[in-house]
């Protein structure tokens, strides 16, 4: 290749890069495409050629490097300097009035000085986006608001975030908002999942935590999120605008997807009426808004008001009403659950609610039932707030016909036919029969559930055929399973046969927590498990353990304590777990607390281009390293930034690592790879 073609090379990418964002940004930012697909993908295709020929124009920033090719092995930790606060929530235009005279009467004014600015609130999760010199760096989501989980890979798929900004970014530039997945990608998904035999999703929302804080990369890529965001956070090396409203707007110039665009600026009674016309019209918004929020728009306000403890005063989250509707009790059925609990569930003439078709709702226990006085063929009112399950309200007495019939709560399982035993409490009612094959199939769907095994492939009506053919007694029986018998059942292609194989085949070793929270252990839920594994790092310890031992770990109390030593003692409990070893799962001995830089010393010295040293110090103890006050032989890195002095020649005499701000986040967002 002559120099000249290498030239042409180095400009086209660079021409096909811009060109490619600048289409990237008007499909997923502003909803208004220039060009037509098959074109865009010719251009994408063109600088794929280009940089399949040239790795020396591959830079981090081109569309190409999207999704990067590398599955992660975990999330390493970060902190939010300022946190990531939440909003106080008001219900009724009453309290909205009330907060906005708490306003007037703080700031002792007649009139606020600055309009307000309302917009909607969107159901997803918060993340927070560094950018530097122009270029993206950081995505974390919000976490217990300090510290949350570097999800960078995952966040530079998403389309509608700018890998790059277009011209005029500051030095250094923090950005908040919301990762949504729109209601009509999140309904496709849904039924995809629910065709390939697959758990759905209750909510968008949580399909889009569920994704974000997936390992793949590749399987983000596939999912449709979006980007808006919602606060301009702190600006480096730049002038920030003096509103919110302009904030948002100044965003957008720079390549962002904002809640602004849907928003409204104006004085209390403007922002009534708004909020008014978006509940009206909350079913045909493309994401799910569970209410809208209101901001005082200046900056300087902003800062005059503060903040509580948590939230800041200037802002307040109005929430909208549950979605209600009225509907029939057709029936009441009653499921057993894996650990023999029954559950009555009502049955009811289908209604929708809030763009769902509802036909079955929870009843929680007998007890719920007496409460509500529900009987068969009763007019319930339901309700649905946004992402939680539906239940029934109460019972619309009008509606009562002379021959509802008042529900007699079985005394034998519905499936086993065992009698039911009820706990001393007798609210709870459970069939003991461990071998009944209503609780083989929940501890079965448990065990291969997302947070336990996370076995793809094996749905709930796979399940179904397994145990009801015989196939399947217990979860050890899953890792016994042949091509034969899985070919041989209903809707099982060959393909689909090997693929479910080959999922049980990997899922073999798994974390000991997640085993312990696998097996379905009364009262030992997933944190229960996580701090059991953790005390006893190994499963035998874990076997070994007395009612004491276990009662000692902090924050367990004696009902986890006996249900964990009864199973693990006992005689159905210890035949699972010596099947389970027998078919080769192998539980991981936990490992150590802390994050990855566990071990690790740091020592900074000189002030450091981007981070402040609080930031810097506080990043290191996020992931679990310690701080040094002078080099020594102990210590595993300087961190240098300008004018480093005496420090650094004492380092470099004793060969201590030496970083500088940039490879110092090099190794925070990868501790493992060496530097
Ligand atoms: S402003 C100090 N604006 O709601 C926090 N938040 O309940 C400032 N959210 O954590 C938040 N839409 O995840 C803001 N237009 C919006 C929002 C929004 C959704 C979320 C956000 C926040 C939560 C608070």
């Amino acid at each position: 290749m002559s120099d000249g073609e290498g030239e042409g090379d180095a400009e086209r990418a660079a021409t096909l890069r811009r060109e490619i964002a600048r289409h990237d940004r008007l499909y997923h930012v502003h909803d208004r495409p220039e060009i037509a697909d098959a074109e865009y993908d010719a251009l994408f295709a063109e600088l794929q050629a280009i940089e399949a020929r040239r790795a020396d124009l591959v830079v981090a920033e081109s569309p190409t490097q999207r999704i990067g090719g590398a599955v992660l092995s975990g999330f390493a930790s970060v902190a939010h300097d300022p946190p990531l606060l939440s909003l106080d929530n008001t219900y009724v235009e009453a309290d909205v009035r009330e907060w906005h005279q708490r306003l007037l009467d703080h700031l002792g004014v007649a009139e606020l000085p600055s309009p307000l600015v309302a917009e909607p609130k969107l159901d997803g999760l918060s993340c927070r986006l560094v950018y530097e010199r122009g270029k993206l760096v950081l995505a974390a989501t919000r976490g217990s608001g300090d510290i949350g989980e570097d999800v960078t890979a995952n966040v530079r798929t998403i389309r509608s975030v700018p890998l790059e900004l277009a011209h005029g970014a500051p030095e250094r530039l923090d950005v908040r908002g919301e990762v949504v997945l729109p209601r009509r990608d999140f309904d496709q998904l849904n039924r995809a999942l629910a065709a390939n035999g697959d758990k759905t999703y209750a909510n968008p929302r949580n399909l889009a935590a569920g994704t974000i804080r997936q390992l793949d990369p590749r399987l983000v890529a596939a999912r449709p999120l979006e980007f808006r965001v919602w606060t301009l956070g702190k600006v480096d090396g730049g002038e920030a605008p003096a509103t919110h409203s302009a904030a948002l707007r100044w965003l957008e110039t720079l390549g962002f997807k904002t809640v602004g665009r849907d928003g409204c600026v104006g004085d209390l009674d403007t922002i009534l009426a708004w909020y008014a016309q978006l509940l009206a019209r909350r079913d045909d918004y493309p994401i799910e808004i569970d209410g809208v929020v209101l901001k005082v728009d200046s900056y300087e306000l902003q800062q005059r008001l503060g903040f509580t403890a948590r939230s800041p005063r200037f802002a307040r989250a109005w929430k909208f009403p549950a979605r209600q509707a009225t509907t029939r009790v057709v029936a009441i059925q009653v499921q057993v659950g894996r650990t023999g609990t029954l559950t009555p569930v009502a049955v009811l003439e289908p209604v929708a609610l809030s763009g769902v078709t509802i036909s079955h709702v929870t009843l929680h226990n007998r007890e719920e039932i007496a409460r509500l006085r529900v009987c068969v063929g009763d007019t319930v009112l339901i309700e649905r707030s946004g992402d939680v399950i539906p239940k029934v309200v109460q019972v619309i007495d009008s509606g009562r016909t002379a021959d509802a019939a008042e529900y007699v709560f079985p005394t034998a399982c519905p499936t086993c036919a065992t009698a039911v035993e009820s706990d001393g409490d007798f609210v709870a009612v459970r069939c003991p029969n461990f071998a009944c094959p209503a609780r083989v199939q929940k501890r079965i769907e448990h065990f291969v559930g997302r947070s336990t095994f996370d076995i793809e492939g094996l749905g709930e009506k796979l399940i179904e055929q397994l145990v009801a053919g015989g196939h399947v007694k217990s979860a050890a029986d899953l890792f016994g399973l042949d091509f034969a018998t899985l070919v041989g059942l209903e809707r099982m292609g060959e393909k689909s046969a090997q693929n479910v194989l080959d999922a049980i085949g990997q899922a073999r070793r798994r974390p000991l927590a997640r085993l312990l929270f696998a097996l379905g252990i009364p009262d030992i839920g997933e944190t229960a498990a996580e701090q059991v594994a953790t005390h006893f790092k190994t499963l035998a310890a874990v076997r070994a353990a007395t009612v004491l031992e276990v009662e000692a770990i902090h924050g367990l109390g004696p009902s986890s304590a006996n249900g964990l030593v009864d199973f693990m003692q006992g005689a159905d409990g210890c035949a699972l777990l010596d099947a389970l070893a027998a078919a080769g799962v192998e539980a991981l001995p936990a490992e150590k607390q802390g994050g990855a830089l566990e071990g690790k010393t740091f020592l900074f010295t000189g002030a450091l281009p981007t981070l402040t040293r609080a930031e810097a110090e506080a990043r290191v103890k996020a992931q679990g390293g310690s701080l040094l006050s002078a080099v020594s032989k102990k210590l595993s890195y300087l961190v240098v930034g300008d004018a480093p002095g005496s420090k650094l020649k004492k380092a470099t005499e004793l060969g201590v690592a030496v970083l500088d701000e940039a490879q110092f986040l090099a190794l925070l967002a990868r501790p493992e790879a060496p530097l």
